[in-house]
């Protein structure tokens, strides 16, 4: 077994409760090789942002088990060598069993999320509550999901929505002892958020269900999944250069920003750093047909992605500075 607190990460209890007071959401940001990992702790470290850093089960198929264990040891190192150090927790995106959770907690997590959403809501409540039983015993976070976000989860895909039921929520927090909640308002995963026509405007997420869940559960640590804005000008450049990406969508920022000054804690992020990469990549290769050193078209791609991540902590979570 190897211990979070040995490696230096945190779980996210205090800083959930931090962000409640102070009306800031944390970040989440998913990483699968060592740019994105390098450019989400130069911003965070940069922006003096506390960060969550997630590992879906697809990148630890990708990258593997035992090589991101040592990467996450490796981003707490290289931190430490930096202007200030920050709190990292290391955290298991929509883990999809009980042995998962547990083989995560082995390796070195501060926290897991174990997704049910797909499951009947008693199913959900018994895997929820046998994850969190064996978490808490290790002092690691667990958080459960109510409601479904349409799209690709890893395992777990769903081709509609369900908005989470403000009448499951208490009892769902009762029976599992979950310590945070992501919930169905709207958002989705992936680049293609919403089918906007030409001139139509992205439809608002659902806060009137959000202010029901809060009211249920006043205080509780709120987490929303699908959270990327799909970046235009990086949609611009990918299909400038090469790619075919008509019709993404994501989520504007202002909405997000609302979203932060409610219950809302955590804020998971993955496209938009697929986005920035894809978009430099293809820029970077395009313009310099003759290069094939992946240093030359991964390093302007880091640097975008430092920039990305810099301006959400400041202009839309609001996490910088709260370090
Ligand atoms: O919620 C989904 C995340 O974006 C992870 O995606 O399964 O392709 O790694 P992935
Ligand atoms: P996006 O696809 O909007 O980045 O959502 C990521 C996510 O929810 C990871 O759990
Ligand atoms: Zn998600």
């Amino acid at each position: 077994m190897v211990s979070y607190k040995d490696l230096g990460f945190v779980n996210t209890k205090e800083m959930f409760a931090k962000a409640m007071t102070e009306g800031y959401a944390i970040p989440a940001y998913n990483f699968n090789n060592m740019e994105q990992l390098q450019a989400i702790i130069t911003a965070c470290v940069e922006t003096a942002s506390p960060v969550i850093l997630q590992i879906s089960s697809g990148a630890r198929k990708y990258a593997n088990q035992t090589m991101l264990q040592y990467m996450g040891q490796g981003a707490i190192e290289m931190m430490k060598t930096m202007e200030r150090t920050v709190p990292i927790a290391l955290h298991l995106d929509h883990g999809n069993s009980y042995e998962l959770c547990v083989s995560c907690i082995e390796s070195g997590f501060s926290s897991v999320m174990i997704d049910g959403s797909a499951l009947s809501y008693e199913e959900n409540v018994a895997l929820t509550k046998k994850v969190v039983d064996y978490a808490h015993q290790h002092d690691i976070t667990v958080e459960g999901e109510l409601g479904v976000l349409a799209g690709i989860e890893d395992d777990v895909s769903a081709e509609k929505s369900h908005y989470t039921n403000p009448d499951d929520v208490e009892d769902f927090l009762n029976k599992t002892g979950v310590d945070s909640l992501a919930i169905s308002i709207g958002t989705s995963h992936g680049a293609y958020k919403f089918k906007v026509k030409p001139g139509e405007s992205i439809p608002p997420l659902r806060f009137d269900i959000l202010e029901e869940i809060e009211k249920r559960i006043p205080g509780f640590p709120i987490v929303l999944h699908g959270s990327s804005s799909v970046v235009p000008e990086y949609i611009e450049l990918i299909n400038k250069y090469g790619g075919d990406m008509k019709g993404a969508a994501g989520v504007p920022e202002e909405q997000l920003r609302k979203a932060t000054k409610s219950a809302v804690c955590k804020i998971n992020i993955d496209s938009d750093g697929r986005l920035a990469m894809t978009a430099k990549i293809r820029e970077f290769l395009a313009n310099n047909p003759s290069v094939f050193d992946p240093r030359k078209y991964l390093g302007p791609a880091r640097t975008e992605l430092i920039e990305m991540y810099k301006h959400k902590n400041i202009h839309v979570l609001g996490s910088a500075g709260k370090a």
